[in-house]
């Protein structure tokens, strides 16, 4: 199985894409949803709680884990693979879905300058910032935290007119500290359930880059360079869902972004 783990629902629009691309793969979803939101936890929450985690994942035969969440991909991700996965588990893997969108994001930008929205943690960590330099360093990038926007999705307020104030709010926020800014990343795995309304409120040079299509791409380009993890992940085209959450309310907050009917299982995590 290919895990894919997400501080609650928003993964789940990074493993729609994954699912389109890789097809006969088995996947398994966790989402810790009885500790989400994590946008604005400490450092040391979110590295614990994901690398809890992992673990869980890489013991029910995980090889490879996504962290479908850039605010652990921000927060914990660097010090899994860099401290941990050598002690836990040397040959397995685990990604972020940071570095591959910081690899493509000079690809949309014309003017060279593009903004980054996300949860405050993952803004505070400057990840975009480091891992877009490293790949172009000649791009203006300005950022926004968005903190309202989480908690909205998470309650299915999406046609609420409340979220639309705060989707115009932060895009123009951003908008106002570089004129320039002609690209847009949604730096959040929320946030793609608001793309409706943010093409509403841009104006319309303004290009939009979500995550999903984006890791699905980067995560079929890395199997394919490392056949001993691929080999090791299960191919039967099944899809697992565990929450730290009871099954029901997985069930039901799941609705909005996911438009088959799932039976979720409920884990802990320690
Ligand atoms: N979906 C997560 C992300 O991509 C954030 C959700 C949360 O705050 O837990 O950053």
């Amino acid at each position: 199985m290919l895990g894919v783990f997400d501080s609650g629902f928003g993964g789940l629009t990074i493993l729609k894409e994954l699912v389109k691309v890789l097809p006969n793969y088995d996947f398994v979803y966790l989402g810790d949803n009885a500790r989400a939101p994590y946008g604005n936890r400490s450092f040391d929450s979110i590295y614990r709680y994901s690398l809890q985690a992992v673990n869980y994942l890489f013991s029910i035969g995980c090889p490879l884990v996504i962290l479908a969440c850039n605010t652990a991909s921000a927060k914990a991700l660097r010090t899994i693979q860099q401290k941990d996965l050598q002690r836990i588990a040397p040959n397995n893997r685990v990604l972020g879905i940071i570095r591959p969108l910081a690899e493509e994001i000079g690809k949309f930008t014309e003017t060279k300058c593009a903004g980054i929205l996300g949860t405050e943690g993952t803004i505070a960590s400057k990840s975009y910032l480091l891992e877009i330099a490293k790949f172009w360093p000649d791009l203006h990038i300005e950022q926004e935290a968005c903190p309202m926007l989480v908690p909205l999705v998470e309650n299915a307020l999406l046609e609420h007119p409340a979220t639309e104030v705060f989707v115009r709010e932060y895009t123009q926020k951003i908008l106002a500290k570089n004129s320039q800014i002609d690209t847009l990343v949604l730096g959040c795995t929320h946030y793609p359930l608001l793309q409706e309304i943010f093409l509403k409120v841009l104006p319309k040079n303004i290009k939009i880059v979500s995550q999903g299509s984006i890791i699905a791409q980067k995560t079929l380009e890395y199997l394919a360079n490392h056949s001993e993890i691929d080999a090791r992940i299960s191919k039967n085209g099944k899809i697992r869902f565990l929450t730290t959450d009871s099954p029901e309310f997985f069930e039901k907050g799941a609705k909005v972004f996911w438009n088959t009917q799932i039976k979720p299982e409920s884990i802990s995590l320690q």
